[in-house]
């Protein structure tokens, strides 16, 4: 892709910050917008400090139709990477109403706005929680999507939304891509999964409680049908997942229409497997308390990569050792 510059939404938090400094590493120019809403304008500037590049860093709404004219007025937006959203499985069951306004009518009016501009190049985070239980594992994309949670149903709808927009005009050219568990930091230290308040993710979780500023862990079910009792996942390095967004780039270049990429690494481990990796990365130990199950929790996902590979030629890199080490220096920078 030539010239102009990668609107990146939600760029000062955890993924976007990692994708803008590769962004900026590859050469690309990137505006970061975000409403510092679980994040910070420090995450902003640390993105900076860790591609040692400037960016333009405007804090704005991603519903805010007047503030995103003004960014697209403003720079010459080619492309546009929306990580902007609500992400706590939990909360999403006790604020239905914002999760959906936030991210279901936060995509249509950047969507439309970018219309208007004449920008049809978009990377849309989705989620592997838009499987719900899935049938079987490894997950490929053209599984059932049955969303269990109100998070994954506003994902779902913005997947739903973007579909309904490719069809319409044959112009846009989209990628969704379907995380799996993102953790791990940049190697600088310097950007990591900071989010506001009590992390409700496991490794911030994990990493609180080897720094010392929570008290345990608490795993969430040992009796799953697994081989240690906990539950699996795919863990993917933060990393890994952001060079995913370069490649998706590259993809939409010669393809336009819309496609649909999970990322992941086709591999799972246990929640014990993380803390233990956690443990031997950092020196410190992670005391745990094994709560009952929460609801809607599934035993075992993992991704089927495969048609990423083949695609994009997109592979993750990193093992979970690294992962650990990386999250454990970002960990130790913040508490210095
Ligand atoms: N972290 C994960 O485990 C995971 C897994 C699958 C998908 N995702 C998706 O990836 C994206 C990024 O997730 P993350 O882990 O970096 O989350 P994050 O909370 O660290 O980052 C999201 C950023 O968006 C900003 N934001 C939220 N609502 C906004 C709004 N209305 N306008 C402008 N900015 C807004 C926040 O301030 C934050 O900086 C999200 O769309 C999330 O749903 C995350």
């Amino acid at each position: 892709m030539n010239g102009g510059k990668i609107l990146v939404t939600g760029g000062a938090g955890y993924i976007g910050s990692h994708t803008a400094t590769e962004l900026l590493d590859a050469g690309h120019e990137v505006v970061v917008f975000d409403n510092f809403a679980n994040s910070s304008r420090a995450a902003a500037d640390a993105l900076q400090v860790a591609a040692n590049r400037d960016v333009a860093v405007v804090e704005g709404d991603v519903r805010d139709a007047d503030a995103l004219r003004r960014v697209f007025r403003g720079h010459d937006i080619r492309a546009v990477c929306h990580f902007a959203a609500k992400k706590a499985v939990a909360e999403s069951f006790e604020q239905p109403l914002s999760y959906h306004d936030n991210n279901v009518v936060g995509t249509l009016r950047l969507v439309e706005q970018m219309a208007a501009h004449g920008v049809k190049t978009l990377v849309f985070s989705s989620s592997a929680t838009v499987y719900g239980y899935p049938v079987s594992v490894p997950i490929t994309e053209n599984m059932p999507l049955a969303p269990i949670n109100p998070y994954g149903r506003t994902k779902l709808a913005c997947e739903r939304l973007l579909g309904d927009l490719a069809l319409s005009d044959a112009e846009w050219r989209i990628s969704i891509l379907r995380y799996f568990n993102p953790i791990g930091a940049h190697c600088s230290g310097l950007l990591g999964d900071s989010p506001q308040g009590v992390p409700t993710n496991l490794m911030p979780y994990i990493g609180a409680v080897a720094a010392g500023r929570l008290p345990r862990l608490r795993v969430f079910g040992d009796d799953y049908p697994t081989p240690d009792g906990t539950c699996i996942r795919d863990y993917i390095h933060v990393v890994d997942l952001a060079k995913g967004h370069l490649k998706a780039l590259q993809w939409l270049a010669a393809a336009p229409g819309l496609a649909i990429h999970n990322l992941g690494t086709g591999a799972g481990h246990s929640v014990f497997e993380v803390a233990r990796a956690f443990e031997e990365a950092s020196g410190r130990s992670v005391p745990y308390d094994v709560a009952p199950r929460r609801p809607g929790d599934t035993p075992v996902l993992y991704a089927d990569p495969s048609r990423a590979a083949a695609e994009l030629e997109w592979r993750a890199e990193h093992g979970l050792r690294r992962m650990c080490e990386d999250a454990w220096r970002h960990v130790a920078a913040s508490a210095a």
